[in-house]
């Protein structure tokens, strides 16, 4: 009977993976999924997990400490989940492997795409049958593109005023923390890998670096 159960509970499980990612896969298979592909599986980006704050206290000198969670939070930025919507070109960018938009479709005004083709025709204010979704779904402007940069590049291009669209410090660790096309990143449609760690915890690095003085890394 014993027997029963178990073959019945990994059948279950097994057809819990195939159907619905991780829910109710093993120890084994959820550590994979919070650390990303395994070794030889075609996607580019690194997946993983986010360190928690505290794994950083014990750096003494505060803006090495800063430079150090922003390595740790640009894990995040250069996630094709959000470079696909901060491109260089002026087109989005789409999937784990950050392959041109398929329709092609273009910036427009306001990054809403050109009449006729806006974003809200096919994108919808959540993930609907595989189509992301999410309120105001439109293009980052261009002087916001990240793509190709390096992280020092972009650590100085998100507290630029000139460039991040007039925000303060504050607003930016706000942007971070509560933005619904950021929180987006780690709630993608079923066929694309979510962002690091936990939006959350992103959030939580974003303030703490921001906190410590908003170091960037030395250029690359
Ligand atoms: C659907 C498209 C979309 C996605 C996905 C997206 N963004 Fe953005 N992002 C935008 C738009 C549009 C703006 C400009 C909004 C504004 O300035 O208020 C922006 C602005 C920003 C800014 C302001 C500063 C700057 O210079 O870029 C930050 C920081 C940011 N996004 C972070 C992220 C992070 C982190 C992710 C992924 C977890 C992400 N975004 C995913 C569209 C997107
Ligand atoms: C004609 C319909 C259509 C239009 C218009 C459209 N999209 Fe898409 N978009 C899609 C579909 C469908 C997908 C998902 C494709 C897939 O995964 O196979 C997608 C995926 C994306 C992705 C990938 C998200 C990710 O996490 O990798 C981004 C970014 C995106 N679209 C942004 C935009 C923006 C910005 C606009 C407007 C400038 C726009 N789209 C206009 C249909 C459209």
């Amino acid at each position: 009977m014993r027997h029963v159960i178990r073959d019945l509970v990994t059948a279950t499980a097994l057809a819990g993976l195939v159907l619905a990612g991780c829910d109710g896969c093993s120890e084994k298979d959820k550590k994979q999924a919070e650390q990303g592909p395994a070794a030889g599986e075609k996607v580019t980006s690194e997946g993983g997990s986010l360190p928690s704050l505290e794994s950083f206290s014990d750096i003494d000198k505060e803006a090495d400490r800063s430079r150090e969670i922003f390595q740790s939070i640009g894990t995040v930025l250069k996630h094709p989940r959000c470079v696909n919507c901060h491109p260089t070109e002026d087109q989005p960018l789409m999937g784990d492997r950050s392959r041109p938009h398929r329709p092609m479709v273009v910036r427009g005004k306001g990054g809403m795409g050109a009449p006729g083709m806006r974003c809200n025709t096919c994108h919808t204010n959540k993930n609907y049958q595989g189509v992301p979704g999410g309120a105001g779904w439109r293009m980052a402007p261009a002087e916001m593109a990240w793509e190709g940069k390096s992280l020092a590049e972009i650590c100085r291009q998100i507290k630029d005023p000139e460039r991040n669209g007039g925000k303060s410090l504050e607003q930016l660790a706000e942007h971070m923390a509560e933005d619904n096309l950021v929180a987006y990143g780690w709630n993608p449609p079923e066929q694309y890998e979510p962002a690091p760690g936990t939006h959350q915890r992103f959030g939580t690095l974003a303030r703490a670096w921001i906190d410590s003085g908003a170091h960037c890394p030395d250029a690359e």
